[in-house]
């Protein structure tokens, strides 16, 4: 027992510090590299341990280590996960930053693999929920894309603001929309290009504003999407939540006898509300909540 105490504290050790290279982002991004290395070192370590321990009180064991350790907690990355679970369950709304503790939680997830693996999960359903449709034959049916980390990603912005901790300044951010070159996120442009090949017609609906329009055109272009049947912008100075801009644009869409088959987006916002779309995708996004 004092034996498998021991392989958990340094267990800890190796978490603690696989996670705590801190908020100096602005550095080469080659550094993320060491990161596959370091979680080799934590798995082979808790295998190890659950070698050791399997018949041990190992729920015990934890709770006073995790549960009540503060900062070490913390580096072990268990609040930021939690919290990063709660924003996408839609548990924890009306949040404004990303906790400060949680920048490199964060940064890791979204310039590693796991945020490109749970976006690959999600459009996996909502292409093979697409194949499964029986369509009217009258091209009526449509799908509702959100832009902003949907079908494009703003994480070169992001990545250099401290990864959602910092309060949203509409300034600089517009700036960077204005410059046109945000990324192309693959998963979805594949759900993007599956319908077009189905026969389903994508619709943007998107909480940037109608004077971004060229830009957006030109973004979205230049990232290889064309085909769409709208773009729909929010009206410059219209006050209006989320949720009601999003679904009075998708009865609009209804009332003019299309069929809102689908509706993917990383804000909970662009899924709620009725008609929300007889299904609905939400994507990963732990860097903002839009209400
Ligand atoms: C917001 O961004 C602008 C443009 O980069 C900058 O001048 C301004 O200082 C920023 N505001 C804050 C509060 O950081
Ligand atoms: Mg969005």
């Amino acid at each position: 027992m004092a034996m498998a105490t021991a392989k958990l504290l340094l267990l800890m050790v190796l978490v603690a510090a696989s996670s705590c290279d801190g908020s100096a982002w602005r550095g080469p991004l080659s550094r993320l590299r060491m990161l596959p290395t370091a979680q080799y070192v934590v798995e082979a370590a808790a295998e190890r341990l659950k070698e050791d321990v399997s018949s041990a009180p190992l729920i015990h064991a934890l709770h006073p280590l995790l549960g009540s350790a503060g900062d070490f907690s913390r580096r072990a990355g268990v609040p930021c996960d939690s919290w990063r679970l709660a924003v996408e369950t839609y548990n924890k709304r009306d949040w404004t930053t990303v906790p400060a503790s949680c920048e490199g939680y964060v940064g890791h997830y979204m310039l590693g693999g796991h945020y490109r693996r749970d976006s690959r999960v999600v459009v996996d359903e909502a292409v093979a929920y697409a194949e499964t449709l029986n369509l009217g034959g009258n091209g009526k049916e449509v799908w509702v894309f959100d832009i902003d980390e949907t079908s494009l990603s703003n994480l070169p912005y992001y990545a250099n603001h401290g990864f959602g901790t910092k309060p949203y300044n509409a300034t600089s951010f517009n700036e960077y929309v204005l410059e046109g070159s945000a990324p192309v996120l693959p998963e979805t442009q594949r759900l993007f290009k599956k319908l077009i090949s189905l026969g389903i017609k994508p619709v943007f609906l998107t909480g940037r504003t109608e004077d971004q329009r060229a830009i957006t055109v030109a973004n979205l272009r230049r990232q290889g999407y064309s085909g769409w049947m709208k773009l729909l912008l929010k009206p410059v100075g219209l006050k209006a939540t989320a949720i009601a801009y999003k679904s009075g644009e998708r009865q609009k869409l209804q009332d003019a006898g299309f069929v809102i088959v689908g509706n993917i987006g990383d804000q909970w916002s662009d899924i709620l509300g009725a008609p929300e779309g007889a299904r609905t995708f939400k994507l990963p996004d732990p860097l903002y909540y839009i209400g």
